[in-house]
C-alpha cells in the first residue's frame, strides 16, 4: 500500500493549540472483516495496523497522550476464540513493538483491571511498561480489560481503604483525590474523543475523564481509519469553542 499523503492537512493544524490527550474507541473491526468475508480476527489484525498509523501521526504531531480502547470489561462476553485471538494479538504487539516505542521515546501505560487477564498478557505488559518507563515524548495508554465503572469502583475502594487505615479523613475526599486514584492519575483528561464506525456512545470508556472532552465521530470502520482521519479530527477540534461550563 502506498504511504498515505497528509502534508496538506498538517499545514492546516495550529501547532500551538494541540489536544494534550486524544482518546480513541477503536470500533468496527468485526464489520470491516464481515464486509470482506473474512473472520473477525482479520479485522482485529487490520485494526492493530490502524492503531500503529494513528500512534505514528500522534507522535509526529507532538500529542502528549494517546489512549486507545482495545478490550473492555464487557468484551469477555465474546467467543472464546475471539477473546483468545485478541489476547494473543496484545502479547504479540507488546513484545514486538517495544523496540519501536523505545526508538520513538514512547512510554506505555496500562488502563484497566489486572485481575482476570491471563498471566502471559500481564507478563508481556509488565515487561513493556518497565522497558518504556523512562520515555518522554508521548504516553500511549492501552485500555485492556478496562471499564469506566470498574475503574471508578476500584478508586472508591482504594480511597475507602485509605480512610479505614486512618491515612486520610472523609472530609479530604474531593475531585482531585478521586482523579488521583484512577488509572490515569497524573495525566491530563482527554481533550478529544474519537469514535469511528458510526456508533454514538461512550461504551463505558473513561467515564470520569471525558467530562469535558470534545467528541468526534466518523462512519469509517476502525481498520480504514488513517492518518488523514486523525488530522481531520484535530483540525475540527481546533475550531470548537470550549467553555468548560463557563459563558
Ligand atoms: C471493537 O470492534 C474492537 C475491539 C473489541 C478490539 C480492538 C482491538 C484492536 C484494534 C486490536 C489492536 C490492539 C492492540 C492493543 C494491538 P468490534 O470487534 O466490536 O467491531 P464490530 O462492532 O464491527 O463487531
Amino acid at each position: 500500500m502506498p504511504a498515505e499523503q497528509y502534508g496538506d492537512l498538517l499545514q492546516q493544524i495550529d501547532m500551538t493549540s494541540l489536544p494534550a490527550h486524544i482518546a480513541v474507541i477503536m470500533d468496527g473491526n468485526g464489520r470491516w472483516a464481515a464486509a470482506r468475508g473474512l473472520p473477525r480476527s482479520a479485522g482485529h489484525k487490520a485494526g492493530a495496523e490502524a492503531m500503529r498509523a494513528v500512534t505514528e501521526i500522534c507522535r509526529e504531531l507532538g500529542i502528549q497522550t494517546l489512549t486507545v480502547y482495545a478490550f473492555s470489561t464487557e468484551n469477555w462476553k465474546r467467543s472464546a476464540d475471539e477473546v483468545g485471538f485478541l489476547m494473543k494479538l496484545f502479547v504479540e504487539y507488546l513484545s514486538k513493538e517495544v523496540d519501536l516505542m523505545n526508538e520513538q521515546d514512547i512510554r506505555l501505560g496500562f488502563l484497566g483491571k489486572r485481575e482476570g487477564l491471563p498471566a502471559h498478557v500481564l507478563t508481556a505488559f509488565d515487561r513493556a511498561l518497565d522497558s518504556t518507563a523512562n520515555n518522554k515524548s508521548m504516553q500511549l495508554n492501552l485500555a485492556i480489560n478496562y471499564g469506566g465503572r470498574d475503574e471508578l469502583t476500584r478508586a472508591v475502594r482504594s480511597i475507602a481503604a485509605q480512610v479505614q487505615a486512618g491515612a486520610i479523613q472523609t472530609a479530604q475526599i474531593d475531585t482531585n483525590l478521586l482523579a488521583a486514584n484512577l488509572d490515569t492519575a497524573g495525566q491530563p483528561d482527554p481533550d478529544l474523543l474519537i469514535r469511528p464506525s458510526g456508533e454514538l456512545r461512550i461504551s463505558n470508556f473513561l467515564l470520569w475523564q471525558l467530562a469535558y472532552s470534545e467528541f468526534w465521530y466518523s462512519d469509517k470502520l476502525w481498520p480504514d481509519f488513517g492518518k488523514r482521519d486523525l488530522l481531520t479530527a484535530v483540525i475540527d477540534f481546533q475550531h470548537r469553542s470550549r467553555r468548560f461550563g463557563g459563558a
